[in-house]
């Protein structure tokens, strides 16, 4: 059941990943189809036509068959019924049953911003709010290199499994040997700077824990970029850096996709398994307890019991609750309410460059 406290409908506004550029030539090779998912609870199909990503509702508007059994064309998507076919702005284009009959102007299909970023399909259901698709800082960097990781679905809302990924002081019980260690279970309290859109702090793991060398462990910048997306960059003592970026992309009520990348500068000719490969350690170290939450939405406050160490949750839930409050007023009070800067230290994003 979709959440109170936070309406799930404030993240039609924000642009969320729906596949990877990959997955969707897979599926153009594949048949030719259009490849079919689903945000927020919504049925789209998303084509490569001429070029252009689009994504539509996966409804045609004749008999609503649905787009994504259809096939793409070099002009558009071709319905796999009576075969109308739509371009990539979504204007029906053609009617093969009746071709010399104008087509009306309102024969088209509901637009939906679709653009490709990170080798990723990002797609926004509603536009209007100032809403821009989240900073991937190492991508454009050339120092690092960058390796996509599987993206996973998670039986979790996003916004769950992005306070998981942020949470400070589960290291020594869920990562016990992996990012954590048992004898050091206290957490310092992060100063949280709110920057447009935003929310920056930075963590300093003990030092004396005994870690795997492929554990990302390090003084950490971290930064949401709300709603659902995040990256940490770790800076070690040798001077390398790394980067782990990742985003939750609600898929429907209770359930999201996690599509990831993880950036290095040290040994960027070197195997990149063994990078993937811990990230997979951490995921199925993280899975049982995130399956274990009910409701799988993050409820409201009086329903579970933060405490002081739990603060970028509970800042996190603050903003996730003025975001929704501001997108019920509409478009305009969402975005200042995403314009709003709110500074706890005196050097936000060290070593971070806006993006
Ligand atoms: S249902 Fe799509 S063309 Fe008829
Ligand atoms: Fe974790």
């Amino acid at each position: 059941m979709a959440s109170q406290y936070i309406d799930d409908a404030t993240w039609r506004y924000f642009w969320h990943p729906v596949c990877t550029l990959s997955e969707l030539r897979a599926a153009a090779a594949d048949g030719g189809h259009p490849l079919a998912v689903t945000l927020l609870g919504e049925s789209l199909a998303v084509a490569e036509i001429g070029g252009t990503v689009s994504a539509f509702p996966d409804r045609c508007l004749h008999r609503s068959t649905r787009l994504s059994v259809g096939r793409v064309e070099e002009g558009g998507l071709r319905c796999a019924y009576h075969g109308w076919l739509y371009g990539a702005d979504g204007a029906c284009r053609e009617i093969p049953s009746m071709p010399d009959r104008p087509i009306p102007d309102d024969c088209r299909l509901r637009s939906l911003g679709a653009e490709v970023a990170y080798d990723l399909v990002w797609v926004r259901l509603e536009a209007g709010a100032d809403t821009v698709i989240p900073g991937c800082p190492a991508w454009d960097d050339g120092a690092f290199r960058c390796v996509q990781g599987e993206p996973y679905t998670w039986p979790t809302s996003a916004g769950r499994r992005l306070e998981n990924f942020v949470d400070l002081s589960h290291f020594p019980f869920v990562h016990d040997g992996s990012l954590g260690d048992r004898r050091h279970t206290t957490v310092p309290i992060a100063s949280i700077d709110q920057l447009e859109g935003e929310l920056r702090f930075q963590f300093a793991p003990s030092p004396d824990m005994n870690l795997p060398d492929v554990a990302l462990m390090a003084p950490t910048d971290y930064r949401i970029w709300l709603p659902f997306s995040v990256n940490l960059e770790f800076f070690f003592p040798d001077g390398e850096r790394s980067q782990l970026w990742m985003t939750a992309s609600p898929v429907e009520s209770g359930i999201c996709r996690s599509f990831w990348f993880t950036c290095r500068t040290a040994d960027r000719d070197g195997d990149d398994q063994p990078h993937l490969d811990f990230q997979d350690l951490v995921l199925s170290e993280d899975l049982p307890v995130i399956r274990a939450q009910e409701p799988p939405e993050i409820p409201a406050p009086a329903d579970e019991y933060s405490v002081l160490v739990d603060k970028v949750s509970t800042t996190y839930r603050r903003r996730l609750r003025e975001l929704s409050e501001a997108a019920r007023e509409g478009p305009d009070a969402l975005s200042r309410s995403l314009a709003a800067v709110r500074l706890e230290s005196d050097r936000p994003g060290k070593g971070s460059a806006a993006v």
